[in-house]
Order: C-alpha cells, then structure tokens, then sequence
C-alpha cells in the first residue's frame, strides 16, 4: 500500500510544488513507483511536468463522484515527464470542487475514497495542495497518512507554519484523520549570501524543537530551479550533480527512513 504525503502550507511560493516534484523525482530514481496528484487549481505541478487536462478532468471525476460515490481517479492518472512518475493532472476548474464539495455527503472524504482504490499500484502518493485553508486542502489532509511541510527560509516564516500546526491538531482532535502525522517541516530556499536566510533555518529549528520534526535536509535557493520547471525536468534531471538534487535524494533518504521510525 502507498504512503500517502500531502505536501501543503498556508502560503504561496513556500516551495509546496517544487517539493512534491522533485522528492517524487528523487523517490522514483530509487525505483519506487510515484503518483503525484495536483490539487492546487493554480496547475504549477501539471505544467512542470508537461499535463494536460484531458476528458474527464479530476474537477469532472469529483463531481461525478459526489453525486454517484463511483471512483474514477483511475482515468485521469498520466505519466509524465519525470521517469517512473504519474501525475493526476488539474486546471482551474478545480476551484468548483471546492464550492461542490461543500454541499456533499461526508464532503472531507471525497479525496481519499478517490486515491483509495489506486494507491495500492504505488508505492508514495504525494499530494501538491494550494496555499489557502479550504475544503480541497481539508480532503487533500483527510487522504494523507503523512505531512511535510515547507518553509521558505525568510523573516516571519515561522507564523505560516504555526498555522499550519493548528489546523493539523485540528483535523486529528475532530477525527477526520486523528493519525495524520507530520514527517517534517522542510527549509527551503535557503540563500546562504543572507544573514535573514540562515538565521531563519536555526530559528525554525529552535522554535519547533520538541514540537515537530525538522527536516536535516534544507534546500537551497538556486536559479537552477525555475529553469528546470521551464524545461518540463525535476532538477534530478536537470542538474543532477547540484547541491539541490542532492538535497532531494537526501529528503528522500529522510523520508524513508522515516518509516521505519
Ligand atoms: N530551491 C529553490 N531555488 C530557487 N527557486 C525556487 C526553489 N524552490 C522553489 N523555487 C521557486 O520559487 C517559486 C515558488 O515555489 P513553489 O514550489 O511553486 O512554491 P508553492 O507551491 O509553495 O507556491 C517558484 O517560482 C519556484 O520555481
Ligand atoms: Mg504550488
């Protein structure tokens, strides 16, 4: 059965997209077999990895699936331009899922019965979510077994993850998912040129000491990045010998270590 990880904060350019690609990436270059769903409307994941949307769409399979409970994730998975990596891909109109669901039957559940009958023909799900707190982020953390989450390394990222540890207690107290647990906050875009940027790393660390794992493995800030998502490429591929892909492969060290934790 799949481990299933959503990768989600409240806040835009935290480095959520980059993550999911590249430690998917990094994760298939071991040879495990990787399913990314884009659960963010805004689509970074599909177009960093060359998806298109085609018929139906994840937005049409939701709302086929809130008014019959037929999963049928299964039509939309594609592979993509990473080797050994399927993507779920999205669009804008998954914005109406969100509205949609909020009138449905047992609305916090529609993600994880969809990737249910699909997770056992992978061995990690990871799910890109969008930066505001809402019924698609709320299902995309119902699916999940697991939670990273990113934190750009700059002045008051701390709060955005603070946030983010309420809204997990939150979903854990209610019972929606009482065993979702949180692998790691991951440092990201680290510029080690700026005081701001490293002092933010050891601030995090520091402040989430005994609260919640922080992830040995930072990523640093590289223009290489963006180039490789213009190019349809993980920066595995890309620059494969650079300090960010190595970075990558060592999250995923990280996270699979994790599990036998
Ligand atoms: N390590 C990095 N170095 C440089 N740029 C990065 C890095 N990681 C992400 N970026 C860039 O920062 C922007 C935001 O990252 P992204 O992963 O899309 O964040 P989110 O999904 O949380 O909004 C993107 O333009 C991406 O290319
Ligand atoms: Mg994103």
């Amino acid at each position: 059965m799949a481990r299933i990880i959503t990768v989600a904060v409240p806040k835009g350019g935290a480095g959520k997209t980059s993550t999911t690609l590249n430690l998917g990436a990094a994760l298939a270059e071991r040879g495990y077999r990787v399913l990314l769903v884009d659960f963010d409307p805004q689509g970074n994941l599909s177009l960093s990895v060359r998806a298109t949307i085609g018929t139906p769409s994840l937005y049409t399979v939701i709302k086929t699936f809130i008014a019959t409970w037929e999963p049928g994730l299964a039509q939309v998975i594609q592979p993509s331009t990473i080797p050994n990596v399927d993507i779920v891909p999205t669009d804008v109109w998954l914005n109406e899922a969100d509205e949609d669901l909020r009138g449905a039957d047992r609305r916090e559940y529609a993600l994880q019965k969809l990737v249910e009958p699909i997770a056992p023909a992978y061995d990690f799900v990871l799910i890109d979510t969008l930066p505001y707190f809402g019924m698609l982020v709320k299902n995309a953390l119902v699916a999940a077994d697991e939670l990273i989450i990113p934190m750009q390394a700059e002045f008051l990222a701390t709060q955005s993850i603070a946030m983010m540890l309420k809204l997990v207690e939150r979903i854990q107290r209610s019972g929606l998912n009482p065993l979702l647990r949180v692998l790691g906050v991951l440092v990201t875009q680290v510029d080690l040129r700026t005081n701001m940027s490293r002092q933010a790393e050891s601030y995090a660390r520091s402040e989430f000491l005994g609260r919640v794992p922080v992830f040995q493995s930072t990523i640093k800030r590289t223009v290489r990045m963006a180039e490789s998502q213009a190019l349809g490429q993980s920066i595995l591929q890309y620059d494969s010998d650079g300090d960010v892909a190595g970075a990558y492969r060592a999250l995923a060290e990280e996270v699979l270590r994790a599990a036998e934790a």
